[in-house]
């Protein structure tokens, strides 16, 4: 019996003689080397690891592990290359990326020491072992994305460290705001991004190889630690049922990548607003938008609602592999290779999500006129934006903070009602609230007499009326306090950058210290 012959007509892993061949139909089913031969570098990576397993353990000679490492090394440049030219083919032949780099090496080495590849192995410890080196690859790769995007958030907070804008809670105006303190908010929810990622990766970093199918293999010279550490995983994982069991792993990356969407779709929202002719805050470079087929005068901003749209995606492969995970029974099952769909699709879309952002973000200007609409944005609130402001000028004052807000809230009743401007009232229009007041609430009387000490009460409410006017704030709050328009004084910004800047930094430096490791 040809021996060689009959292996090579099987070119599944399980197929025998004596079993009939997968229907047609079945295969196009099962079959994952579609899509998961984007594994092929943590694959032979970890065969490369294997075999110096295997021949440590006397399970294979040092000359079969030469040439193992041989074939494999090849294979992976050829792989590549082939990738790299769109000459890569898929084709149904092969079960999955598993299948295809085994009978790659098998058709290389003859049956006798290509087989041996698997001894000690099942593809169940190996898929797990090879999604857990992708996610920490691209882990670290978007890490970094992040790191770049987040240094563009910080040189336009910088560029822009004095323009003032209107912030909003509700969707109506609530105060004026530095434009640095609003982008880099974005910036620390993206450092929390990367947080998140140091610390997904920290809890997956953990190799499940030795475990077999399930509950570990029968050979006794296998070095679980070795192999570990061969990897630069943190160490095995012990218990070998749950290694290749769960998936929780795939799940949080899926999980803080939504997060990096969310907070993405959020900016792209805000951007889509603020560039439309009805703000016109910002101004997105024209090589980001696309213009109508059919209206001339449109300049729509696709990226950004692309980016809003994408996020529904990478919900939907978060809550579907979530779905998919509930009611599996203990340990591997097969539903578990539909995370590799989710799990490219998602990441891909990350990755590119965020390579367009930073240079839509390195483009983006704020113009004169684009000052000037923020500016008036504030302004068209009749003045009402200085409420706030007045409440704690009347607490600074000495008024409790609930008589404060009563009694500003009375003003800005009687100036919505007389259709009035909050910072322009007039003597006539003060007197008439304060003999409202008077009728209304007795305490407020004698608090504004109480207060205004010998200057008058009409005085004391004018006084305080123009101290917290936006102007007057433009003129001398943002030099003269600490904290004024936004939550951080001009002069204390730079600092903030500069240790802003070196915290991200740090983080990423630490994470890629931690995770980026070169595959054997
Ligand atoms: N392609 C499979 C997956 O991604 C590999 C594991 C197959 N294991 C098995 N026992 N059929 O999950």
């Amino acid at each position: 019996m040809d021996m060689k012959k009959n292996y090579k007509q099987s070119k599944t892993l399980w197929g025998s003689k004596v079993r009939k061949e997968l229907n047609e139909f079945a295969k196009s089913y099962t079959y994952s080397f579609p899509f998961d031969y984007k594994l092929y570098e943590e694959d032979i990576g970890q065969s490369i690891a294997h075999v110096q397993m295997l021949e440590k353990g006397k399970l294979i000679k040092h000359k079969e592990k030469k040439k193992f490492l041989n074939v494999l090394k090849n294979l992976k440049k050829e792989i590549s290359q082939q990738i790299k030219l769109n000459k890569f083919k898929t084709n149904k032949d092969y079960e999955d990326i598993h299948t295809y780099i085994e009978k790659k090496v098998t058709e290389q080495l003859g049956d006798v020491i290509g087989t041996k590849l698997h001894t000690a192995r099942s593809r169940n410890d190996q898929v797990s072992a090879d999604t857990r080196l992708y996610i920490r690859k691209n882990g670290v790769g978007v890490a970094g994305l992040l790191t770049e995007l987040i240094h563009t958030i910080h040189n336009l907070a910088e560029k822009h460290k004095y323009i003032i804008m209107p912030a909003y809670t509700h969707m109506q105006l609530a105060k004026p705001v530095y434009f640095r303190d609003y982008i880099r908010a974005y910036s620390e929810m993206f450092k929390r991004d990367m947080l998140r990622i140091e610390n997904c990766l920290g809890r997956l970093n953990f190799c499940p190889l030795g475990s077999g199918a399930v509950g570990g293999t029968h050979y006794r010279t296998i070095n679980r630690k070795f192999i570990a550490k061969e990897l630069e995983f943190s160490d095995y994982i012990k218990n070998t049922v749950d290694a290749v069991s769960d998936r929780d792993f795939v799940l949080e990356y899926l999980f803080v990548l939504s997060m990096i969407m969310m907070h993405i779709s959020r900016l792209s929202e805000d951007f889509v607003m603020w560039s439309s002719p009805q703000f016109k805050f910002i101004t997105i470079d024209e090589s980001f938008m696309t213009g109508s087929s059919i209206l001339p005068q449109k300049n729509n901003p696709d990226v950004c609602e692309l980016a809003r749209g994408k996020t529904g995606r990478v919900y939907g492969n978060l809550m579907g592999f979530l779905t998919v995970m509930k009611g599996l029974p203990m340990s591997y099952n097969r539903d578990m290779q539909e995370d590799k769909e989710a799990l490219f699709d998602s990441n891909d879309t990350v990755i590119t999500t965020l390579k367009v952002y930073i240079e839509l973000l390195k483009k983006l200007k704020i113009t004169d006129r684009n000052k000037e609409n923020m500016m008036n944005a504030i302004k068209v609130s009749k003045g009402f934006a200085n409420a706030p402001r007045y409440v704690d000028y009347l607490v600074e004052k000495g008024y409790s903070l609930r008589n404060a807000y009563e009694f500003v809230s009375r003003l800005v009743h009687y100036c919505t009602l007389n259709d009035l401007d909050f910072d322009k009232l007039e003597d006539s229009h003060i007197d008439e609230f304060i003999n409202n007041e008077s009728k209304i609430d007795r305490k407020s009387i004698k608090y504004l007499r109480q207060y205004s000490k010998k200057s008058g009460i009409r005085n004391f409410i004018k006084t305080g009326l123009r101290a917290c006017s936006f102007n007057n704030y433009l003129r001398t709050g943002s030099r003269k306090r600490h904290t004024t328009l936004g939550n951080s004084a001009v002069s204390d910004v730079n600092k903030q950058l500069t240790q802003e800047r070196k915290e991200i930094r740090n983080i990423f430096k630490q994470i890629q210290h931690t995770y980026s490791t070169r595959l054997p």
